[in-house]
């Protein structure tokens, strides 16, 4: 028999969706559980930076994934987020939503949202995984802010519509996202990997990667079969299995 996901919770404003879910994960909840806020005040990206989203015009929304069987599941569970929330997207808002490796959610070469999935241990015992997504949904270019001009859109730039369902946009991202990272168990990792594929927008794009005077650059040849990103460089192929590829140079990153 399968359990009915618990509704999705909406708070007026936390820190972080995804350290509350931590918390919750420590003391034991629902597979699936979720919040959503309506203000983050300090919302986490990757790679230690912070996630801004003004009041309402995104969507922050954290889904849990309880149990230690996702250990062993876990590298793949970013990448069936992402393909979930751009199926999703895609298919709401009728608009090529795409993904920039490792999980970047793209229209073109903007981003209009990102993912950041975090194992979380309890007294030495992994007590599961938590799915942090941010969508820029009703944002306009004010909202989005000088300092991402030019790289970052929202749905409603893309389509000229207002969301007035975030409730609802959050429990179907929900409901996608944990059928997703359920399937990983079950379905052929080949799958997976080809419906991440198909979604691609960098795949024979010049990107760069490295920092300052290490800054490298290649072509983008696809995901790897452990989820890295394979590039063509002059010294060879190489998979990078952490940090961010621009598709500008290091001076003009986007
Ligand atoms: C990225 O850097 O692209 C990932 C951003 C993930 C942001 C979301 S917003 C909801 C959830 N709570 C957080 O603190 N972060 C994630």
């Amino acid at each position: 028999m399968t359990v009915p996901l618990p509704t999705v919770e909406c708070w007026d404003e936390v820190d972080s969706t995804n350290r509350i879910a931590a918390e919750w994960l420590r003391v034991g909840c629902l597979h699936g559980r979720a919040l959503r806020a309506r203000r983050q005040t300090a919302g986490r990206g990757r790679l230690g930076r912070s996630w801004m989203a003004s009041p309402d015009s995104g969507l922050t929304l954290s889904v849990v994934l309880a149990g230690p069987e996702w250990l062993a599941l876990a590298p793949r569970i970013p990448l069936a987020a992402g393909v979930a929330c751009a199926d999703l997207l895609r298919a709401r808002y009728d608009l090529p939503v795409g993904l920039k490796w490792p999980n970047d959610l793209v229209v073109g070469s903007r981003k209009c949202g990102g993912i950041l999935c975090e194992g979380v241990t309890t007294a030495g015992r992994f007590a599961g995984v938590v799915i942090g997504i941010g969508i820029n949904i009703n944002a306009d270019e004010a909202a989005l802010g000088e300092e991402l001009a030019g790289r970052a859109t929202s749905l409603f730039l893309e389509t000229g519509r207002n969301e007035a369902d975030l409730d609802g946009l959050a429990s179907s991202i929900r409901d996608a996202v944990v059928a997703a990272a359920e399937a990983v168990s079950t379905s052929p990792a080949e799958h997976l990997l080809a419906r991440w594929a198909a979604l691609d927008s960098i795949r024979g794009r010049q990107v760069w990667f490295g920092e300052g005077d290490g800054a490298t650059s290649g072509i983008a040849e696809g995901i790897a079969p452990d989820g890295g990103l394979l590039v063509q460089t002059a010294d060879g192929l190489l998979t990078l299995h952490a940090g961010e590829v621009t598709t500008q140079p290091p001076s003009d990153p986007r």
